[in-house]
């Protein structure tokens, strides 16, 4: 009988250095952020300006799902930039501290050329990071390689901007892929969607979304 006693003991120890593990190796990029209240009215959608939102947009069972053609309008008429339907993060827009953007994305097979996450608005441009996929790849604007393999499966996405630090870093899956300098402060604000790149770009380009949520440290 008294060899049974010590079962438990061998589990606790076990669930012990378990623990520790995971302590060690994975360490979650939200560790040490708090979450910021995102309501509706923080997402604000952009799409071109001569279309209806259901035409490029739908949200279905918590998945925001955003679409664009490249031959599309600008999401304004005074706009000479490339076609887009985005959710632009609005009413928590930053310009110092630590941000941390998280949500799950999906890419279709056949999306290319599209800038699916970026952070808008820096002191040098127009944007401080765009996440853009590429063939199944994803790319710090059309250059650096980030993540291979990305088509037809959900991804977690956290993006992490340190504006003191004059950095940004991109997890994907919980595992940082890219690190690089910002381009200093500026009035900075998270997006996500498809937004066409200046060039090869696909016809077709959708990304979806879920489960977005802002952190600050
Ligand atoms: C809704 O989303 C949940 C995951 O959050 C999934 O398990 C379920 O199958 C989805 N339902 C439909 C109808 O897509
Ligand atoms: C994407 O689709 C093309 C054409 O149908 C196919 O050849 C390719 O293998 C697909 N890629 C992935 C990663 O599924
Ligand atoms: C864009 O296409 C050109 C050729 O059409 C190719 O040389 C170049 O590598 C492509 N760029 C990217 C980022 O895929």
């Amino acid at each position: 009988m008294k060899s049974y006693c010590s079962y438990p003991l061998i589990f606790l120890s076990l669930l012990g250095s378990l623990n520790y593990f995971c302590f060690v190796c994975g360490a979650d990029p939200t560790d040490g952020f708090t979450q910021v209240p995102l309501t509706e009215a923080n997402i604000k959608l952009q799409k071109p300006y001569d279309i209806p939102l259901s035409e490029r947009y739908s949200f279905v069972n918590g998945t925001h799902k955003m679409w664009v053609y490249a031959d599309d309008k600008p999401h304004d008429p005074k706009s000479a930039t490339q076609p887009r339907t985005e959710i632009r993060i609005t009413g928590l827009d930053y310009s110092s501290g630590v941000w941390q953007f998280e949500g799950y994305g999906f890419v279709p097979n056949g999306t290319s050329g599209a800038t699916v996450a970026q952070i808008h608005g820096a002191a040098h441009g127009a944007t401080t990071i765009i996440l853009r996929i590429y063939d199944g790849n994803m790319r710090y604007y059309s250059g650096d390689l980030i993540a291979t393999d990305m088509y037809d499966k959900w991804f977690r996405l956290n993006l992490i901007h340190d504006v003191d630090g004059g950095r940004v870093s991109v997890f994907i899956n919980g595992e940082e892929k890219f690190s690089t300098h910002d381009q200093g402060p500026g009035d900075l604000y998270f997006k996500c969607g498809v937004y066409a790149a200046p060039r090869n770009i696909s016809y077709y380009m959708e990304s979806r979304w879920r489960g977005i949520k802002i952190y600050r440290k």
